[in-house]
C-alpha cells in the first residue's frame, strides 16, 4: 500500500510554507542570519513541538519563522519542501504564505515574493511540479491591516491564485474580513479560508456566505451541524482536511477518532493535506498512510481523494488533464 500511495499523483491544497521549516534548516538559517533560537539543538526543537491547541502551536510557528530574512531564505525554505514533497509523489503544491508575519518583523513583501517566485519556477523546471500561491491574512490581527496588505500586493495580484485566512480562529470570525474578501472578489482573486478547525460551524457558514470562498480549509467541525453538512454536500464544497495536524493540535484525541470517515460517508468532497509538515509529523504521504492505518481505506478511496484534490486545485486545464 505504501508504494501505491507514494506513486499515486497527489495534489496538496493546504500547506503553510512557513510550517514546512524543518529544524535543520531553521538552524542553518539562524546561523546564516545571526538570529538567536530558543533551542540548543535540532532535537530540542523537535521535542518542544508538543502542542495543547492551535495557539500553543502558533507561538512556536511565528517564533520559528524569525530566521527567514532574505529572498534566498524563502527560496531555500520552499525548495526544501518541494523536494521532499516531490519524493513523496506530490505533483502539485498550493502554498499559503503569511505576509503579515514577515512585515511585522521588517521583512518586505518583495523579499518574500522574490524568494518564493524563484523556488516555484525552479520546482517546475527541475521537478516538473506545478504550484499555486495563496496569500493568507492573519485573522487575529486587524482587518484594516489585511486590507492594506492586499493593496500593497498590487504588483503581485496577477501571481496570486487565491487569498486565504489563517492563524488563531476562536474569536475571529470570517465576518471580520468581509470587506477585505469583497475587495479580493472585485479584483478577481479567488478565496479560501480556514474555518471549523477550532471555531464553530457558524464560521464555515460565514466563510461561504460572507467571504464567498470556493474551498474550506479544515472544516471538520461541520459535523456538529447536519444542515451545514447537507449544504456542503449539495454545493460540492471541498474541504482541505489535515488529519495529523488535527491530532497534534488536539482537535481530535486520536487519529482513530478523526471525523474523516464520517465526512466521507456524508458524501462530502475531501482532500488530505499536511498543513505544517515540519511541526505535525509528516507530509502528504504520511497523512495518507496514517489514514490507511487508522481507517483501513482501500485503494479506491485514496484514488477518489487524490482525484478530488486535482479537480479542486488552482491549475490550468491542460495541467489538470495531464494529471487525471
Ligand atoms: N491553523 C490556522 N492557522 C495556521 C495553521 C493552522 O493549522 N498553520 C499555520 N497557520
Ligand atoms: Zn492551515
Amino acid at each position: 500500500m505504501r508504494d501505491f500511495l507514494k506513486r499515486l499523483p497527489k495534489a496538496e491544497l493546504h500547506l503553510h510554507i512557513e510550517g514546512s521549516l524543518e529544524p535543520e534548516l531553521m538552524f542553518t538559517l539562524a546561523e546564516r542570519n545571526g538570529v538567536a533560537l530558543p533551542y540548543a539543538s535540532v532535537e530540542e526543537a523537535r521535542a518542544a513541538y508538543d502542542f495543547t491547541d492551535l495557539q500553543s502551536f502558533l507561538d512556536l510557528y511565528y517564533r520559528g519563522m524569525s530566521v527567514l530574512r532574505t529572498a534566498e531564505d524563502f527560496h531555500d525554505l520552499a525548495m526544501d519542501y518541494f523536494r521532499r514533497a516531490h519524493a513523496e509523489g506530490v505533483v502539485h503544491v498550493e502554498l499559503h504564505f503569511d505576509p503579515q508575519a514577515h512585515l511585522i518583523r521588517g521583512v518586505e513583501l518583495e523579499t518574500v515574493m522574490e524568494g518564493l517566485g524563484l523556488a516555484r519556477r525552479q520546482a517546475e523546471r527541475e521537478l516538473g511540479m506545478s504550484t499555486a500561491l495563496i496569500m493568507a491574512f492573519l485573522r487575529d490581527r486587524p482587518a484594516e491591516e489585511a486590507m492594506s496588505v492586499l493593496e500593497r500586493a498590487a504588483p503581485y495580484w496577477e501571481l496570486l491564485d487565491a487569498v486565504g485566512l489563517d492563524s488563531a480562529e476562536r474569536g475571529h470570525p470570517p465576518l471580520k474580513f468581509r470587506d477585505v474578501f469583497q475587495r479580493a472578489r472585485l479584483l478577481g482573486i479567488p478565496r479560501v479560508a480556514h474555518a471549523g478547525e477550532e471555531g464553530p460551524p457558524e464560521y464555515i457558514r460565514e466563510a461561504l456566505d460572507l467571504l464567498e470562498v470556493c474551498r474550506i480549509d479544515h472544516g471538520v467541525r461541520c459535523l456538529e451541524d447536519p444542515d451545514l453538512v447537507a449544504r456542503l454536500r449539495d454545493e460540492g464544497v471541498v474541504l482541505t482536511v489535515c488529519p495529523l495536524s488535527n491530532v497534534r493540535l488536539k482537535v481530535v484525541e486520536r487519529i482513530e477518532e478523526h471525523p474523516l470517515p464520517r465526512l466521507l460517508d456524508a458524501g462530502l468532497r475531501l482532500t488530505i493535506n499536511s498543513d505544517d509538515p515540519a511541526y505535525f509529523g509528516g507530509g502528504v504521504l504520511d497523512n495518507f498512510l496514517a489514514c490507511e492505518q487508522a481507517f483501513g481505506w482501500s485503494e479506491e478511496v485514496f484514488i477518489e481523494l487524490a482525484g478530488t484534490a486535482i479537480e479542486a486545485a488552482f491549475m490550468s486545464r491542460e495541467r489538470r488533464l495531464a494529471l487525471h
